[in-house]
């Protein structure tokens, strides 16, 4: 595995499997009382969200502690990012107090690429504008995984607003990676010209959702859309809602969160037991420890700042020569 996690294409399918079966050991602590290892301890996880996030941020948070690692957590606001400082001059700043990672997400594509060439620490890319969310990919394999078993053959729908999704090009690569068919739905001004380069199909209507195992939904990113990309919200939801008409009783339904109830997604699925959603939240934590894991402690890469040696779940928790 590399040293940085910029995009999904950085693994490969034996990486992919080693991480989720990491994460499911972790999955083990996280059913325990003290839900702590000291796999971590003595090195240090920054924390950029340069943009809003309640599942990433919190689950890389409570995924850096429960590995016992030192967490310094920033936001643009409050930060010196509200006095003018730049991205680059920030990472320099952190730099300064040796992490082992940065986790970055940021409104512009490609921002991980860069922080990866301004630190020596290793970088997570959580979310970067439209291009990529890797770790989303990651925790929707294994939840799925988890409810379904093998992968292989499974025929997954990504349905809605795959224009501006990161999650959605995360997913074409890990899915189809992982020997799933993807398939990608939405209206033309909604699917990105040339996708297909990614690993899918597109169709531009419902009409053969009954062929999927799996809808992943995607949220409508008003905020990402500068021009009207369709009629209404309401127009939309009527051809692409999935709601308990569409869903049927053999499918299974995922959503990245946050979810814009009553448009991409009818209150009745939503909390039906054919939903994922609760699960993907459940599995960020374990998977992003795996992947914080493998990255800093696992050899999968160098990683910066003191080096230790430990098993996932602490067995050995002494500092070792470098
Ligand atoms: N799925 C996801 O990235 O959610 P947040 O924006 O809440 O982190």
């Amino acid at each position: 595995m590399n040293r940085h996690l910029l995009s999904v294409d950085d693994l490969s399918r034996e990486d992919i499997e080693r991480l989720l079966d990491r994460a499911a050991s972790f999955a083990e602590v996280s059913g325990r009382e003290i839900k702590k290892v000291p796999t971590l301890r003595g090195r240090t996880v920054i924390n950029v969200f340069y943009e809003s996030s309640t599942r990433t941020s919190s689950s890389f948070e409570l995924a850096a502690k429960r590995l016992s690692a030192d967490l310094v957590s920033i936001k643009a606001q409050g930060s010196a990012v509200d006095k003018g400082e730049s991205l680059k001059d920030t990472v320099q700043t952190l730099s300064a107090y040796d992490p082992a990672a940065i986790v970055i997400r940021s409104p512009h594509a490609g921002a991980a690429a860069l922080v990866a060439r301004w630190s020596a620490a290793s970088v997570i890319n959580a979310g970067d504008g439209k291009h990529e969310h890797p770790t989303q990919a990651l925790l929707d394999l294994y939840a799925l995984r988890r409810r379904v078993g093998p992968l292989e053959g499974l025929k997954l729908w990504i349905v809605g607003d795959v224009m501006h999704s990161r999650v959605a090009r995360s997913g074409i690569l890990a899915f189809s990676r992982m020997g799933c068919e993807v398939t990608v739905c939405g209206p033309p001004t909604l699917i990105p010209r040339g996708i297909e380069s990614l690993g899918c199909r597109v169709r531009y209507t419902l009409d053969d959702l009954a062929e999927a195992d799996v809808v992943y939904a995607l949220r409508m990113q008003s905020e990402r859309m500068e021009g009207s990309f369709v009629p209404s919200l309401r127009e939309y939801a009527g051809r692409y809602q999935i709601d308990g008409r569409r869903l049927g009783a053999g499918q299974l339904l995922m959503h990245p969160g946050p979810v814009n109830r009553g448009v991409e997604l009818a209150a009745e699925v939503i909390d039906s037991p054919q939903a994922l959603i609760v699960e993907q939240v459940e599995s960020g934590v374990v998977v992003r420890m795996a992947v914080l894991y493998e990255l800093l402690a696992g050899g999968g890469g160098s990683g910066a700042g003191e080096r230790r040696a430990a098993g996932p779940l602490g067995e050995t928790t002494e500092p070792q020569p470098a």
